[in-house]
């Protein structure tokens, strides 16, 4: 590690020591491009989706693609364009052409792997914000006629095709059979199909089979399941409270609520308004209170000596900011502590959204059963009837207490604990409700004492022996008691929002700080979008309402904008988290819009749009690199194909189960404890008991794996699941040996290919190869070539002399770490 840092560093220092003598970026390069391009590509317009304004900017590139190819001046598109190359309009359009010593630091620049500042910060638009696309409804685009008529499936594919056939690109043949069905079935269900399901849709040649697939898996309950893991990621579920001590909470009742919503397809509008306020919801069901628990996932500390009050303010700053970029795509946060440096959102405005959210209270709902509503009813019952005897036995009433702290001498007091003694300091009608039980506690044990010892003195003392025998009995009543107390039933509890009785009034926090009140503020929505429909007292229901509503020029568009994000890789909007004025424009506007409207036109039904968007010829392309495209498309903006996507860490684990058959397809309830790794605790405050399961909840599906947010499960983290500290709208995808080793050796991985092993070698096989072919479909649904089955077979006979279940298992290991098996085609 060390020496390859090293050998890193001298390669590079006289590089860039090198290329800052020739050219340097903010001397050169930044004040040319403001100068003469940024007018077109920069905050204001885009031209061509092309920014110039920042180093990191003109590096992402434009619709095209790349503008700069770092280390090759000439090929860069950005020096084809100003130098007037064929087939490039030149730049800029109109005016005098660059000089010939600004092509060449140009050229330099781009040559010397166009370094760019550690830190740059984009210009502001000259425009006004609040005219920017993103803050103004979407108004239906007609889909647009294209050349390919036949390519056409939907509306979708008109978009993509017209802009396609505007850069003359065709797009990709149709994806194989195999490919399609595990590629649908791992976007819809986050499970690959069997060889079963396989066989039988390549088998089935019916014109609409693709379509009764997708009926099928729409249907099934793990589409809840699936599309539901990525709502929680939005709404930071975790199975704690966070911090150092992170205790465990309970709400995965809110998991199933949302699991169920989508199965039933609960329309968008009533989703939101469910979880955002389904406790202010006329006539609210336990279900739909059970929903608020979306914005119950905030953190909470439990530290000692913290001040409520601020993490009371920080989970309602949580809230506002979570809001503000799972419906409205916006950095709203940004306006807590001063105005919005870009978007048209002021502070005030900010602590106008902080009401809606600062008049909750927060309390534990209990979920009893029917069962256990009648049990605890008849456990209470004896238990009363137990405390009501022990009360005859044992009247400590306050007077009989009293009675005793008269008659205590000096001297007694005195060996009373001190704790007690302080106690006996204060006036008796100033005792809190605490010190008179501490009081009484004393007071018991004064007289046990007492008795025992006068008995112990005097045996033959009647009146002694009496009290002797009560306190006996006395003890007994109360080792039933606490037995009784073990009966009652273990009744589940969740964790939900609601509005309080006298509501709190809001302040502006002046530079964010709670402890500085600025003018007070009522609750209302920026002004730059639509107002809301109540005006007089709008509550958290009205805000609701209002992200829903029609005129919302954002909460349709940044969901349909994440729906496309999960199908392929990237958003319209690549900043899928700000459509503000310096998030990245659309790649394709019109479609956005046209999803967006569509998607309200289809009264909200998220399986409507999921159905449209999997049915598309655009969604069933190969995935295949055209290597004609690397430089005119190399980002696959223009969606001239599918992308490969690497499986998200849940669907990793679930992926593996299903081939090892040994999934438990059990769906929702309380989070399970699957095997982990040993020293996952070695770096928390807590040491928890992590106690693997055995039975059917060792193999549940990943997103029910209990979340310890101070330490999750090593098998979610290796493979970039989200911290769930905040919102999260879009996993990070990286690639690391850390993801190989724990697919090869992690404890799981090697039972579900043990699972493989004993699924392949149970299964009716005429031989090894025959056995070597299903295995591999059971993996990633397609038949090995000849080769892949050859090198299979070289793994098997290599294992000659082990018992065959052991030789199997290592070829399953081999096959659960192979990049397709993590890779959606
Ligand atoms: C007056 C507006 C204007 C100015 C100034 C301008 N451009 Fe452009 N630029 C455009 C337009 C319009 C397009 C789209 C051309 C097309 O595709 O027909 C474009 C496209 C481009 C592209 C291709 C982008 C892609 O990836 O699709 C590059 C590169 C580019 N410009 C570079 C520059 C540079 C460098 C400058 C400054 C030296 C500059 N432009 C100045 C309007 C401008
Ligand atoms: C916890 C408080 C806080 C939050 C949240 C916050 N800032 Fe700031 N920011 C400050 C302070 C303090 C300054 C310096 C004083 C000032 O300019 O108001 C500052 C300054 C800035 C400046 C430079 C000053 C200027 O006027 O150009 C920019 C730009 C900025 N913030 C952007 C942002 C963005 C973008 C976000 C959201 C991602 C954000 N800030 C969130 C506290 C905050």
């Amino acid at each position: 590690m060390r020496t390859s840092l090293v050998v890193c560093c001298t390669f590079l220092v006289p590089g860039i020591a090198c290329a800052a003598d020739a050219v340097d970026y903010n001397r050169d390069i930044k004040p040319l491009l403001a100068r003469r391009c940024v007018e077109c590509h920069g905050p204001d317009k885009q031209k061509s989706g092309l920014r110039l304004d920042t180093a990191a900017a003109a590096l992402r590139g434009g619709n095209s693609g790349l503008a700069v190819s770092p280390k090759k001046g000439d090929d860069s598109r950005l020096i084809r364009a100003v130098t007037g190359a064929k087939g490039i309009k030149p730049m800029p359009p109109t005016g005098d052409r660059l000089s010939e010593k600004e092509v060449a630091l140009l050229r330099a620049w781009i040559d010397a792997g166009a370094p760019a500042p550690s830190s740059e910060e984009a210009s502001r638009p000259k425009a006004d914000p609040r005219k920017h696309w993103a803050f103004r409804a979407p108004i239906r685009p007609e889909p647009p006629g294209v050349k390919a008529e036949d390519w056409v499936r939907n509306p979708i594919d008109r978009f993509i095709l017209a802009r396609l056939e505007k850069e003359q690109i065709a797009p990709s043949a149709e994806a194989d059979r195999v490919t399609l069905i595990r590629r649908v079935s791992l976007d819809l269900t986050g499970l690959p199909p069997s060889p079963r399901e396989v066989d039988e849709f390549v088998a089935d040649q019916g014109a609409e089979a693709y379509e009764r697939l997708v009926e099928r898996l729409l249907a099934s309950p793990h589409y809840g399941e699936r599309w539901g893991r990525h709502w929680l990621d939005l709404a930071r579920y975790a199975d704690s409270n966070g911090f150092n001590i992170d205790a465990p909470r309970s709400i995965w009742r809110y998991r199933d609520w949302v699991i169920d919503a989508l199965n039933r397809d609960l329309p968008f509008d009533q989703f939101t308004i469910e979880q955002l306020a389904g406790d202010l919801v006329p006539k609210a069901t336990l279900e739909q209170r059970i929903a608020t628990g979306f914005h119950r996932n905030t953190l909470l500390n439990q530290e000692g000596g913290i001040d409520e009050e601020q993490f009371r303010v920080e989970n309602v700053v949580d809230r506002v900011n979570t809001t503000g970029s799972v419906f409205l795509g916006l950095t709203v946060g940004c306006a807590q502590c001063h105005d919005h440096k870009f978007d048209p959102v002021s502070q005030r405005e900010y602590y106008q959204l902080f009401a809606f959210f600062n008049n909750c209270d927060e309390p534990t709902l209990e979920l009893p059963t029917q069962k256990q509503i009648i049990q605890r009813k008849e456990v209470r019952a004896k238990i009363d009837a137990l405390e009501k005897k022990l009360r005859e036995l044992d009247p400590w009433t306050p007077e009989r207490v009293a009675e005793w702290e008269g008659k205590l001498t000096t001297d007694a007091k005195a060996m009373l604990p001190t704790s007690i003694q302080d106690i006996l300091l204060l006036a008796p009608n100033s005792r809190d409700a605490v010190q008179q039980q501490t009081l009484t506690a004393a007071f018991r044990k004064a007289e046990q004492v007492t008795h025992v010892a006068a008995t112990l003195g005097d045996p033959s003392d009647l009146h002694q022996l009496g009290q002797l025998c009560v306190l006996t009995e006395r003890h007994a009543l109360e080792n039933r008691i606490a037995d009784r107390r073990k009966q009652l039933p273990a009744i589940t509890t969740t964790l939900v929002l609601q509005e309080c009785k006298t509501p709190r009034t809001t302040h502006i926090h002046l530079a964010g700080d709670f402890l500085r009140k600025g003018a007070e503020v009522g609750a209302d929505v920026p002004s730059v979008m639509h107002g809301l429909s109540n005006k007089e007292t709008p509550n958290r229901l009205d805000l609701a309402k209002w992200l829903v509503d029609a005129k919302n020029p954002l909460t349709a568009r940044v969901t349909m904008n994440r729906f496309w994000q999960h199908y392929f890789g990237l958003g319209l909007v690549e900043t899928e988290n700000d459509f503000g004025v310096q998030g990245t424009p659309p790649s394709h506007p019109e479609m956005l819009d046209w999803l967006a409207t569509e998607f309200i036109a289809r009264g909200w039904s998220m399986k409507a749009m999921h159905r449209m968007i999997v049915t598309s010829a655009t969604y069933r392309q190969a995935s295949r690199i055209r290597p004609e495209l690397a430089s005119v498309d190399p980002r696959n903006r223009l969606l001239a194909r599918q992308n490969r996507i690497r499986l998200e860490a849940e669907v990793v684990r679930d992926a593996a189960l299903t081939a090892s058959g040994l999934l438990t397809r059990k769906v929702g309830g309380p989070s399970v404890f699957p095997p982990q790794p040993a020293g996952v605790y070695s770096f928390t405050q807590i040491d928890r008991n992590w106690k693997a399961v055995t039975g059917p909840d060792r193999y549940r599906r990943g997103m029910y794996t209990h979340f310890w947010r101070s330490a999750p499960h090593p098998g979610l983290t290796v493979f970039d699941a989200p911290e769930s500290t905040t919102t999260c709208t879009r996993r990070n995808r990286s690639n690391t040996p850390l993801q190989a080793l724990t697919l090869l050796n992690d404890e799981a991985y090697m039972e579900f290919a043990r699972g493989l092993a004993d699924q392949v070698l149970t299964v009716k096989c005429a031989s090894d190869d025959a056995r070597l072919v299903w295995a591999f479909r059971l993996c990633v649904a397609r038949e090995p070539t000849e080769r892949e089955r050859q090198t299979l077979r070289k793994v098997l006979d290599r294992q000659g002399d082990c018992e065959r279940r052991d030789a199997w298992t290592t070829v399953g290991r081999v096959l659960l770490n192979l990049d397709e098996f993590i890779t959606r085609e």
